[in-house]
């Protein structure tokens, strides 16, 4: 098979934003059900004036908070100009503004927000990357924030990863067909670095984070929060 893999992350996106939603589906084991844990579950008196969509792609994890939030004001990051465009456009009329940037490359201040919500980014930085943004947006929220992101948590080198790959490999060929499988294989071990629950719990704890809980979790598709 051709590869049709690109030779970056902002590019790869790109070329991935024109049916994504739907290949998301397609492909991602619970994705809706990881996106509605955004909104779900969120204390009665949590009124979040910023929110920070960290990798927001063509909005759909902003498109969740939304509703339930709909005054708070929003800023919607990421390396990929087409995705950006794409929230941009989906989010006309709302109060946001969107920042083309990589994550390790952007200043983000000290205490600015109350909600910062990754949906299937974290797993696009490696295990260092990771250390460091935690520490950043450890800063940048706001007393009494959260940050919640839904995401695949496993090692590649973990003993259960053949496993889940197989189970992954099942759950798309009952949606789509063999190319498919091929292609996200290959996305996968070009740009992904997915890191264990536990790895991520020491380096959020390590940030200053207070607390943490798994929200939901179906093996190793989880949502998770962390409490400043
Ligand atoms: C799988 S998509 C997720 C989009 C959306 N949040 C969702 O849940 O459907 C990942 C997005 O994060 C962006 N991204 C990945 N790694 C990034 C990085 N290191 N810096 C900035 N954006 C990044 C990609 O461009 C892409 O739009």
């Amino acid at each position: 098979m051709t590869s049709h893999i690109q030779d970056n992350i902002s590019k790869e996106f790109d070329a991935f934003s024109s049916n994504y939603t739907e290949d998301m589906t397609n492909v991602v084991p619970h994705y809706l059900k990881l996106m509605s844990c955004f909104r779900t579950g969120v204390k009665k008196d949590f009124h979040p004036e910023h929110i920070l969509d960290l990798g927001v792609g063509n909005g759909n994890s902003m498109a969740e908070v939304l509703p339930v939030f709909p005054n708070a004001q929003y800023t919607m990051l990421d390396a990929s100009p087409e995705m950006l465009s794409i929230a941009e456009k989906r989010f006309e009329g709302y109060n946001t503004n969107s920042i083309e940037s990589y994550f390790s490359d952007y200043e983000y201040g000290e205490s600015k927000y109350d909600y910062i919500i990754a949906g299937f980014s974290l797993h696009h930085c490696d295990a260092n990357e990771k250390k460091q943004l935690f520490h950043k947006l450890y800063q940048t929220l706001k007393h009494n924030g959260v940050f919640s992101f839904s995401d695949l948590c496993i090692n590649k080198t973990d003993s259960e990863h053949q496993q889940l790959l197989q189970e992954w490999k099942e759950f798309i060929l009952k949606y789509a067909n063999e190319d498919k499988w091929l292609w996200l294989k290959e996305h996968y071990e070009a740009f992904d670095r997915p890191s264990r629950f536990e790895d991520q719990k020491s380096w959020l704890l390590e940030a200053g984070f207070s607390n943490m809980d798994i929200y939901w979790r179906e093996g190793f598709w989880m949502n998770v929060r962390a409490y400043k």
